[in-house]
This record gives C-alpha cells, structure tokens and sequence, in this order.
C-alpha cells in the first residue's frame, strides 16, 4: 500500500488514499486536544490505546447490524476504512446529564436521562460546534427528514448495544459522539468511538476514565485509557 501526503488531517487521525479506491488508510496519532484544540498535548501510545478500542466497538457493532466504515487493522494505529463523504454534523448520545449539557441547561451533574437524550451539533470549530436542529440540517442540504429519523434510530441502537458493553466492565456510558458519512446510497457510521469521544464514569468511584481526566487535569490520561483498553479487550 503506498501513502502519500495525508488528504485529510484532524485533531487526532490522519487520512490517507490507498491503492484501492474503496478504502482509505486512517492513522490514529498521539495528539490530544480540547477545548477546541485551544489545550494541545503529544501522548504515547494515546493512538494505539483509542485505535484498539475503535476497532473492537466497530466490530461488534457491526456484529450486531450496525453498518459501519470499518474494514480492518492494518498495524495497532493503522484502520482500514470505507471512504465516507463526511456528514457535518455530530450526533450526541447522553445517558447522564454532564458537560455541555449541564453548562448550558439546568440539569443536575450525574442526573439520569431516561429516555436519553439526543443532541446534534454542527461540526464547525470555528464556530464552536454549535447546536443545530432538524430544520436547519435540512436547510443546509446535510440531510433529508427522512435520513435524520433513520440516523437517530441508528444512534439509539448504538447507544443500547455500546450501553451493554461498557456496564459489564463496571463503567457507565455516559456520552458519546458519533459521525455519519455517505457510502453510495447509504450512511455508515464512521469516524470512531474511543475514550476521546465517550464520557465514561466508573461505576464504584464515579471516577472519569476518558479525556475529561486531560480537560479537566484529573490524573494520569494514558494509565486511564490503558485501563479502559485492558478491561474491554483483555489486553
Ligand atoms: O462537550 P459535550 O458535553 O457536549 O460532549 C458530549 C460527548 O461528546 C462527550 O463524550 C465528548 O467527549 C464528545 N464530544 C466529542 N467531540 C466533540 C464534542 C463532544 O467527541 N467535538
């Protein structure tokens, strides 16, 4: 597989082409960031750590019926993933009421959120991923009515499947993130789903074990994300 400059490079991932036009070559780095990328940190084996974990929620996803962009693992930070023309807008999962939620509204830390609670925001961190709606969504062309229904259902089953996994290793899923991207005529989950993009509370200690231990400086992040690996995967 040959690999060039990179055609897209996030916060934490680097996208490359491949030698077969239907897959693209994700490298997950050792950058860390927050607030907007406004906090900045290089932390090793932070790509192997959030790779491994992808990887394992993507296959079991896609286990139990989940379309997904996932292909394979090439080496411990390197996916093999369909290419997906990027939805702009982040699909929000909340079980719990915590960060922007609580900052922006009167919810109460730790109250639970029963139905859960579906936020969409625009992915724009210039304008700091501000929260969008249904109507504006369909003004801007990112999605049909239709295809917003048939990705908030798809966002609820993940949330009901990954909600499984996380409580059997005593963690509570508090939040998480997810992007949506075009393959042909369908939409497959795409982007990932690690310890940068969920909120995850022990279940004992309530204690973070995700990156709000880097936003918020609540310890050490990698040991926290090494435990999070070891107690999903077993390594
Ligand atoms: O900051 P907020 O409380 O809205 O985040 C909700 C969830 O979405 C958290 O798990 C957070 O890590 C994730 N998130 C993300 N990328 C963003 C915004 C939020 O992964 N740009």
């Amino acid at each position: 597989m040959t690999e060039q400059e990179p055609i897209y490079r996030g916060k934490a991932k680097s996208v490359f082409r491949s030698d077969n036009p239907d897959e693209l070559i994700v490298k997950f780095r050792d950058d860390i960031t927050a607030f907007d990328g406004a906090k900045k940190d290089e932390l090793a084996r932070k790509g192997a750590y959030n790779a491994r974990v992808s990887a394992y929620l993507f296959r079991y996803l896609e286990e139990n019926g989940v379309s997904t962009h996932f292909v394979r693992m090439e080496d411990e930070t390197t996916m093999i993933v369909r290419p997906l023309k990027m939805i702009p807008v982040e699909v929000i999962v909340r079980n719990i009421a915590a960060g922007s939620l609580v900052r922006n509204y009167p919810f109460e830390e730790g109250a639970p959120l029963n139905p859960p609670v579906i936020v969409l925001d625009y992915k724009d961190d210039a304008r700091h991923d501000p929260m969008i709606n249904d109507e504006i969504i369909v003004a801007l062309g990112f999605m049909t009515t239709g295809e917003i229904a048939e990705v908030k259902k798809a966002a609820l089953k993940i949330n009901d499947l990954l909600k499984e996994k996380i409580d059997k290793i005593g963690l509570d899923l508090v939040d998480f993130k997810l992007e949506f991207g075009r393959h042909g005529d369908e939409i497959l989950l795409g982007d990932e789903i690690s310890m940068d993009s969920m909120r995850l509370w022990d279940k004992k200690s309530h204690a973070s074990m995700d990156k709000d231990v880097y936003r918020f400086d609540k310890g050490d992040v990698m040991a926290t994300y090494a435990e999070v690996v070891r107690r999903l995967t077993g390594e």
